[in-house]
């Protein structure tokens, strides 16, 4: 299929690319680059022996912009990654994030059904489940409260993409909720590379073992789990990236709407990770324990049986492969892309 990545330059969308390119697909990236770089795009090059792949750098709400890459390709189906993630960013900037998230969606969704595109995968997230009902989470698990903008953004636009399928049954819809991603791929090539001091857990664990932040600060040691700390369900990067290579079946069946939960099934505390991490890559990671931080829950992973049962799709790695290939990435580029 050819297939239209947008945010194709970002964590997910570059590890992605690659695992389209090895299972026969074609790909064009639309990117505006407000949370990466050309050069991440240039390692995939490389990384698929040369394979070039076309590139826009074009924002997704330039209806204009997007509708000329719409002439120039047909396209068979939409991973649409493009959106602004920072949590703690969404709260202070909450315009910045409905607006580009929200309009961007709706700009795409738009040139798309205008240009007969009408099969898309949407990057959606646990953070819909709110503190969740049900643990582990399947996607039958009510949706629940979410705490920031970017996680409303994130529930809405499901809400949005049902309401579209539902008024046109020739859309296909697949509603992709990941759990944590994190790891990069094996050859330490391409990987996560956040702004400023990173918000998310393996990124500020890699930062701190690579001397960058002095130590990680734990948030909260008395949440109701077996040491107290946070637990999640980890994903690595690479699986994140098959599973969007699975999710083509449910579009080629013409499922019409289906909703699946990407993750490994297992929860790992923050300490259970930091662990993981120097057992792994035999680095030390100083840390201490600091106060709960706001919006964050006890527990959270998911039941990933539906995808495995009608997509074949199930995570290969586990919690020592994705701590050995995030530190691979992060300790041959402690600068990220920049050079
Ligand atoms: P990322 O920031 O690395 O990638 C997103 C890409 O979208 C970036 O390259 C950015 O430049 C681009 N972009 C943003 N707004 C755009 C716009 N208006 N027009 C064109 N391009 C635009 O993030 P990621 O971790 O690769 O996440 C990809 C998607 O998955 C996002 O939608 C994110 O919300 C979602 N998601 C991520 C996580 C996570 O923890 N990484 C978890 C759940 C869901
Ligand atoms: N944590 C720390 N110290 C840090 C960072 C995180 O102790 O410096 C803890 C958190 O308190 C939490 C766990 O590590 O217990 C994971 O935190 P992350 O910030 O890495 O991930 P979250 O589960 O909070 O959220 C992430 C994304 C959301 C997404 C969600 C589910 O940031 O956008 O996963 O996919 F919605």
């Amino acid at each position: 299929m050819k297939i239209l990545v947008t945010g194709g330059a970002g964590f997910i969308g570059t590890h992605t690319l690659i695992e389209l390119h090895k299972a026969g697909h074609e790909t064009v990236v639309v990117d505006n680059l407000v949370n990466s770089q050309k050069e991440s795009l240039k390692r995939v090059s490389e990384l698929l022996g040369g394979v070039e792949i076309p590139f826009y750098q074009v924002d997704i709400r330039d209806r204009e912009g997007l509708t000329k890459v719409f002439q120039e390709h047909k396209f068979d189906a939409c991973i649409h990654f493009a959106g602004l993630k920072a949590v703690g960013e969404s709260v202070a900037k909450p315009l910045e994030y409905y607006e580009n998230n929200m309009s961007g969606t709706f700009v795409l969704i738009d040139v798309m059904r205008q240009n007969g595109c009408k099969n898309i995968i949407f990057s959606s997230s646990a953070t819909v489940y709110g503190d969740p009902a049900i643990i582990p989470i399947t996607e039958e698990c009510p949706k629940g409260h979410c705490t920031n903008p970017y996680g409303q953004t994130k529930s809405m636009l499901e809400e949005v993409l049902t309401d579209v399928q539902k008024a046109d049954p020739e859309w296909n819809v697949v509603l992709l909720r990941y759990f944590n991603p994190i790891g990069a791929h094996k050859s330490g090539r391409i990987g996560e590379n956040p702004n400023g001091i990173p918000n998310n857990l393996m990124p500020y664990i890699t930062q701190t073992a690579v001397g960058k932040r002095q130590e990680l600060g734990v948030f909260g040691n008395d949440y109701p789990t077996h040491d107290g700390t946070g637990v999640r369900d980890y994903i690595h990067v690479v699986d994140l990236a098959t599973a969007h290579v699975a999710a083509l079946k449910a579009i080629a069946e013409k499922k019409g709407l289906a909703i699946y939960n990407i993750g490994t099934g297992h929860g790992y505390s923050v300490l259970d990770v930091v662990n993981a991490f120097e057992k792994a890559n035999g680095v030390k990671v100083p840390y201490s324990i600091k106060p709960r931080r706001a919006g964050d829950i006890a527990t959270c992973y998911c039941n990933p049986a539906k995808a495995l049962a009608e997509l074949g799709w199930e995570a290969q790695y586990g919690i020592e492969d994705m701590c050995r290939d995030s530190w691979n990435w992060q300790k041959n580029n402690p600068n990220g892309y920049e050079a």
